[in-house]
């Protein structure tokens, strides 16, 4: 998908003593008291910004925090802390302008952060006539927000189609390159790992990649529902009885084309969920009717652990365990260990799974860490995200 690019933008020299609104996914998690909690979509954010004032640009840069009410701003609705680790960041003040929609003053080689942009009316539906307000307040759009590109918002669709140059900026161009490089033109095998508790959430994902990968590993709850469509027994294991012929013809699927969703030999299974349940390990066959799965066996891991190493590239949504305990946190200790170990091309992506990449410290032998929840679930949904199809329209037009 051809898209503007920011960084062509400013290497034409163009963005010199314009004005530039860059559209960053700032949502970051806070504790009771405001304080950050992880500051991940922050620090992705500044390179744009340093790339725009580097080329004499006027910037300003907004971003939603939450899901606030329009027209009733609180205060814990506000980007305050977020404006002071930006600045922190960027060596430099960062002030916060609020009621911004009607005119913002900011000169080229300065930068001021706009206020919440999901408090201002209209912004969640995507309102023409506040579209086109944000719109005159410059001269390039620049969508950097890959965590919010699955929403068509004013800030994220509606600015994009009324300003006078729409772009993407460095992350969201990132995001775009590692996911095609990991799904459109993969190097082979290509191993995907999705896992979580329920099917449901992630059958589309699922019939998705089956289309395209070499080997589906399924972890969690949906390796539950996958083990009950190979003809196990799962005791009393989460899983969605009513899905197991969904998941019996993902499994069709990836036979017909040679392809293969590896179903657990082995399990560790306790009596209770709880922090402090004892784990047995058991063979896939051997599950009691009292039983709940709430990791994969040992055999299981190092097999898939094996194949994870012999991957070309390899995409990863979801713990295959209850890593949170440690007890049954192998399982995914060992897939984040292969993944840190082969030399494939990885990318991994979603709440959870960047959890686990912490816990384990492997943050820097992935390819790739995807700043999107959400977004990056749509993505291996193979949805084209409003935000790209917003922009390669506007490519194609200007
Ligand atoms: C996220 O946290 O996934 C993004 O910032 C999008 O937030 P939203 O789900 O509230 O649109």
């Amino acid at each position: 998908m051809k898209v503007l690019r920011f960084a062509d933008v400013c290497a034409s020299g163009f963005a010199e003593n314009k004005r530039v609104f860059i559209r960053a996914d700032l949502n970051v998690p806070q504790d009771d008291a405001g304080d950050i909690t992880e500051d991940t979509r922050i620090r992705a954010s500044v390179p744009a910004i340093e790339m725009a004032l580097k080329a004499g640009a006027a910037v300003m840069v907004t971003s939603h925090l939450g899901r606030p009410t329009e027209g009733e701003f609180k205060p814990e609705d506000s980007l305050a802390p977020v404006a002071k680790r930006m600045g922190e960041l960027l060596g430099r003040e960062v002030p916060l302008v609020s009621n911004w929609v009607d005119g913002v003053a900011v000169q080229p080689g300065q930068i001021v952060m706009l206020e919440n942009c999901r408090v201002n009316k209209g912004e969640k539906k995507n309102n023409e006539e506040l579209a086109r307000k944000m719109a005159a307040l410059c001269d390039i759009f620049v969508h950097d927000a890959f965590g919010t590109a699955h929403r068509a918002e004013g800030t994220t669709y509606g600015i994009a189609q009324f300003a006078p140059i729409a772009c993407a900026g460095p992350l969201l161009a990132a995001e775009i390159d590692a996911i095609s490089k990991a799904l459109a033109s993969p190097k082979r095998p290509l191993a995907a790992i999705v896992a979580g508790s329920k099917v449901s959430t992630k059958l589309t994902i699922l019939k998705s990649l089956a289309n395209n990968v070499d080997q589906l590993i399924v972890g969690g709850g949906i390796a539950n529902t996958f083990m009950l469509a190979a003809g196990l027994k799962i005791g009393k294991s989460l899983a969605e009885a009513d899905l197991v012929d969904e998941a019996k013809a993902v499994i069709e699927a990836m036979k017909a084309r040679g392809a293969e969703v590896p179903i657990p030999t082995d399990v560790v299974c306790a009596k209770e969920f709880s922090p402090t349940a004892t784990a047995i390990v058991k063979k896939a066959t051997e599950v009691g009717d009292d039983d709940m799965i709430l990791d994969i066996g040992p055999e299981t891991a190092a097999k898939l652990a094996a194949q994870l190493k012999q991957a070309g590239t390899i995409v990863w949504n979801g713990p295959v365990g209850v890593f949170e305990f440690d007890q049954f946190a192998n399982g995914t200790k060992e897939i984040a260990k292969a993944i840190a170990e082969s030399s494939a091309f990885s990318i991994a992506g979603g709440g959870d799974t960047l959890a686990a990449i912490a816990k384990y410290g492997i943050d820097k032998q992935v390819g790739y860490i995807s700043t999107g929840g959400g977004a990056f679930l749509e993505v291996l949904e193979g949805k084209t995200l409003p935000a790209f199809e917003i922009l390669a329209k506007r490519a194609a037009q200007d």
